[in-house]
């Protein structure tokens, strides 16, 4: 164990900080450490209260080292919030060799050439990612090192975020004594751990719906072309159902929960497996007698009924994301849901209602290990930064030592070689 290699990743979401640790070999990422504690100083996305976000990544860095028997140095931490923006560049260089080959110098220069837009002084990258490479006007080159040619283009979408934001964020994670390898923006970095290559290269929409975010990528010809942030989550289905059923956030947020999960096992036993699975459930209404509320039970449809609202903002306002990345009618692989908030309660026949595309629910692949605690939609993100920095690491070559130095206030630059992000 002490000879493979450790990759750690800090989810910090607005409504959980999950910290993952896992050890990497040629074949696979393995988890051996895992915690999810409540999120605290988050606010749709970005930090709201340094203290307290330190507090809450403490904890779940804490209960996540004990588990894997390894004290943590450095990690890949995920970035969200609304100021996350995307754009795309192209880049132009005459290749340097003098047979013309080209090198790995000629394709970082190019990719440097791309990202020399100028972004205000206030704005971070936080990706650079090649799509297309162009060598002498051929365009759909994926690979262009060792091909021979004089003049290097290459399309490239650059993701950005506010510098201050992300500051604040690199601050909590360093004052917990973890220094940051990278920064993932959150539904980049699910994109990893859900969408097959089919969908990414066909055209689609990933939303990763959290608690207080709906983090949206659009991938199209295999990688990723339109990003964007949007400030509505599962927190906002709850305060509607709170207001609505004028009740605590608290019990709103359980009748939510116990909604979403009656309604897996309502849809289990229409073909019973075993005698806990033929529960009765009423198929009308749910009860709520535990919660102390006016009624003892509430119609499933009133419950629908409030959320569904709430529900078709979000997918209106994906769709005039899509209408702006100029992509309407353009992504036959449909939507990808995924985040805590995928689970909402009949959420997929609303993304189809209002997007007219094809929607399902994603779960996060690629990781064996102790998986069972982050199995779920909720996960993706995590998932996905674990999968991006094994993969970054590999790449690199780097060996992390699970006793290694700490370098506080050590960045390393906001975006790793290239070359790990060739499509
Ligand atoms: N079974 C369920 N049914 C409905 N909603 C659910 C279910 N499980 C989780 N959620 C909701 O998912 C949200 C949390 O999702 P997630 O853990 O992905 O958020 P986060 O990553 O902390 O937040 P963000 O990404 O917005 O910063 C909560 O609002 C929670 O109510
Ligand atoms: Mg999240």
């Amino acid at each position: 164990m002490p000879k493979d290699k450790l990759v750690t990743v800090i989810d910090v979401g607005s409504c959980k900080v999950a910290t993952i640790i896992a050890s990497i070999t040629e074949e696979r990422v393995s988890v051996i450490g895992v915690s999810t504690v409540l999120s605290k100083g988050i606010r749709k996305g970005v930090v709201v209260d340094i203290d307290s976000a330190v507090e809450a990544i403490a904890e779940s860095l804490e209960k996540s080292q004990r588990m894997s028997g390894f004290p943590v140095s450095s990690a890949f931490v995920t970035v969200n919030g609304s100021h996350i923006e995307s754009i795309n560049s192209h880049g132009v260089v005459a290749v340097s060799h003098q047979d013309s080959e080209i090198t790995e110098d000629d394709i970082k220069r190019v990719t440097d050439a791309a990202q020399a837009v100028s972004l205000p002084s206030s704005r971070e990258m936080i990706h650079v990612i090649p799509r297309d490479f162009i060598v002498d006007g051929q365009e759909g080159v994926h690979d262009p090192l060792g091909m021979s040619g004089v003049r290097l283009e290459v399309e490239t979408n650059l993701i950005h975020g506010s510098s201050p934001a992300i500051k604040n964020l690199a601050k909590c994670v360093i004052q917990v004594g973890v220094s940051v390898e990278d920064f993932v923006f959150s539904s980049y970095a699910s994109s990893y751990s859900v969408l097959t290559d089919t969908e990414k290269e066909l055209g689609t929409i990933l939303l990763d719906i959290g608690g207080g975010t709906a983090s949206l990528i659009i991938f199209c010809g295999g990688s990723p072309c339109y990003s964007s942030v949007l400030p509505v989550g599962g927190q906002n289905i709850t305060n509607d159902l709170a207001i609505g059923l004028r009740a605590s956030l608290d019990v709103a947020e359980k009748i939510k929960l116990k909604l979403g999960k009656e309604d897996e096992i309502i849809k289990r036993t229409a073909f019973p497996t075993n005698e806990e699975e033929s529960v009765q459930i009423s198929r009308n209404e749910l009860d709520v007698s535990e919660f102390n509320l006016d009624a003892s039970t509430i119609s499933r449809k009133l419950l629908y009924d409030i959320m569904k609202e709430r529900m078709r903002e979000l997918f209106t306002l994906v769709a005039l994301e899509v209408k702006k990345a100029n992509y309407t009618g353009k992504l036959p692989a449909g939507i990808v849901l995924t985040g805590g908030g995928s689970l909402t309660y009949n959420i997929i026949p609303i993304a189809k209602e209002v997007l007219k595309m094809p929607a399902r629910i994603a779960k996060p692949r690629g990781v064996t290990g102790l998986i069972d605690e982050i199995e779920g939609p909720a996960y993706s993100a995590a998932i996905g930064t674990l999968i991006f920095g094994a993969k970054q690491i590999k790449t690199q070559g780097r060996q992390l030592s699970p006793r290694g130095n700490l370098v506080p206030g050590f960045i390393k630059g906001a975006f790793g070689w290239v070359k790990s992000f060739l499509p």
